[in-house]
């Protein structure tokens, strides 16, 4: 069995606290390759860390790796804080990416929930590959879509999307989408990463302060 982290056994996900590292200068995204690659709505992704360091989208397992041992691709030559920020993370990485999310509606985002696949080919005795999220642009209007159950509503989470906002997500658990209302794109950085002590280490290094919720709704509401 792929080894698991407790905390986040209960949900699936973790809100941390909001970045507070060197500010990410918008060059950082807006500068970089961008490719088609449609994920969870109107989307386009700069790759930063591939399998082998190419530029492209595709997963791991078409070079036969998991979601593990990323290299970095041309693209993070532009974008220096943001490879410091994986790399300071501590963890071991797969896919990184820089998402573009066109504006879209809660329609649009309820029929583009989705689960990753982030393990295969991930040897069962290493640790369970699951995603950080890293909000780029402000967009606090904008909201992290999760379910547990695809069809069901109640199994709803809304996890608003202010810049600096930080997330793990067990994404290949959770049915997920950006509910992103506009008016312009919405750009955040996605990084796989290797569950085990590392991990535990960074999201209680993260930890939000005890009682903010970060203004995360539960439940289908409109
Ligand atoms: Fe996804």
């Amino acid at each position: 069995m792929h080894v698991k982290l407790d905390v986040l056994e209960a949900q699936g996900y973790a809100v941390l606290r909001d970045y507070a590292g060197p500010p990410v200068p918008d060059s950082e995204w807006s500068g970089l390759e961008y490719m088609e690659w449609k994920s969870g709505g109107d989307t386009n992704f700069a790759p930063i860390a591939s399998a082998l360091g190419e530029m492209e989208c595709a997963g791991f397992w078409d070079h036969g790796k998991p979601d593990k041992d990323g290299m970095w691709t041309k693209n993070a030559e532009i974008c220096p804080t943001l490879v410091r920020y994986v790399e300071d993370i501590g963890v071991r990485y797969g896919r990184v990416r820089i998402i573009k999310l066109n504006p879209n509606t809660y329609e649009d985002a309820v029929r583009n929930l989705h689960l990753d696949d982030n393990n295969r080919l991930n040897p069962e005795e290493e640790g369970w590959v699951v995603r950080a999220w890293l909000q780029l642009t402000d967009d606090p209007d904008s909201y992290m879509i999760l379910r547990e159950e695809k069809d069901d509503p109640s199994t709803e989470t809304r996890i608003p999307m202010p810049r600096n906002r930080q997330m793990v997500i067990d994404s290949e658990r959770l049915w997920h989408a950006s509910w992103h209302p506009g008016p312009n794109p919405r750009y955040a950085l996605i990084t796989s990463l290797e569950s085990g002590p590392a991990l535990r280490r960074w999201i209680e290094r993260e930890e939000r302060p005890n009682g903010d919720e970060a203004g995360v709704q539960h439940g289908a509401m409109k």
